[in-house]
């Protein structure tokens, strides 16, 4: 009996949010902190393929659940390798990243599912274009989550590395030439994406002159974080972040509670924090100088935080 492990990491997403939906650019970056493990081990003849996801109660059989997430990841990547009848595999996986925060949980959850499979068929060592391949198949998986997905969660967490990301286009990865803290803290409301773009959707189908406005800043907001990551101004992305949550409350995608912590976050000596993913709920972001970080990690664990994390983007 073999077993083969792979991993996905979170992700957030640093400035852009909603407007990638419309064709705007935005910066996301993994979060190596934390990760989807999936393992794969070979199960008794005649068993067929089961996938266990222990920390939501899941235990299904590949057969018989084709539409659920975790199958079609598996489903897909199985038809990938050419494996025609149903191996006898016992998946399972496990996941540290928040469900529904914003975090790409769900695209990490489908990637090592997928690289699991991957790996086990001895698939990835045979084709050169595998992440490609991996890319492609969590897209798919996030349509069930919602209709319009950017691509951008699935882009980070199968490629583990920061982006510019504009649908349609390759996403190119750029230089950090210097490092910087982010504290990421779970407001712990689950959040919608789908519901949550659903909304933008239909705002912007009444009011699409000033939500392309709204778009249009939050895309220029984007090209001045790039530069100023790329320069290695970290000064200058504290104010985009302000800038970035501002446009972000005229989406209507924020939420008291998001207002709140970020208002914390900032006079803990946060240099700007927005919300991150989708909004209502789920995550927000701070950029913090590292002789700030346990302060504003304390003071939003003090006011209620589910959750924070602490990362470096760049090295
Ligand atoms: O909440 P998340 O991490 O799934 O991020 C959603 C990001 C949106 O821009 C709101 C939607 C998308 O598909 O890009």
């Amino acid at each position: 009996m073999t077993t083969t492990t792979a991993t996905a990491p979170g992700k957030v997403i640093l400035f852009g949010e909603h407007a990638v939906v419309y064709a705007r650019p935005a910066i996301a970056v993994p979060v190596a902190n934390v990760k989807a493990t999936a393992t794969l081990t070979d199960a008794p003849v005649g068993t067929g393929c089961t996938i266990a996801a222990p920390d939501i109660g899941a235990n299904i059989r590949l057969s018989s659940h084709r539409q659920d997430p975790l199958a079609l990841a598996v489903r897909l990547a199985i038809e990938e390798t050419g494996i025609e009848a149903e191996p006898d595999w016992q998946l399972t996986v496990r996941s540290d990243i928040p469900i529904a925060g914003g975090m790409g949980s769900g695209a990490a959850v489908s990637a090592a599912l997928a690289k699991a499979v991957f790996a086990h068929s001895r698939f990835s060592a045979q084709h050169r274009h595998t992440a490609e391949t991996v890319n492609r198949i969590v897209y798919e998986v996030e349509k069930l989550h919602h209709a319009h997905p950017s691509g951008i969660d699935n882009t980070v967490v199968v490629y583990a590395q920061p982006v510019w990301f504009v649908r349609g286009q390759p996403p190119q990865r750029f230089y950090i030439s210097r490092p910087f803290h982010l504290v990421i803290a779970d407001t712990g409301i689950a959040s919608s994406t789908a519901a949550v773009v659903s909304d933008v959707r239909r705002a912007w189908e009444r009011d699409s002159l000033v939500y392309e406005d709204i778009f249009d800043g939050i895309g220029e907001i984007v090209a001045d974080a790039r530069q100023a990551i790329v320069s290695g101004d970290v000064a200058a992305l504290g104010p985009l972040m302000r800038e970035n949550q501002h446009l972000l409350r005229q989406l209507d995608v924020s939420s008291e509670e998001l207002e709140r912590l970020i208002a914390i976050a900032e006079d803990a000596g946060a240099s700007g924090a927005k919300l991150s993913g989708a909004g209502r709920g789920g995550n927000l972001i701070c950029v913090v100088e590292p002789d700030s970080v346990d302060e504003v990690r304390k003071a939003l664990q003090a006011a209620g935080a589910a959750g924070t994390v602490v990362t470096q983007v760049g090295s």
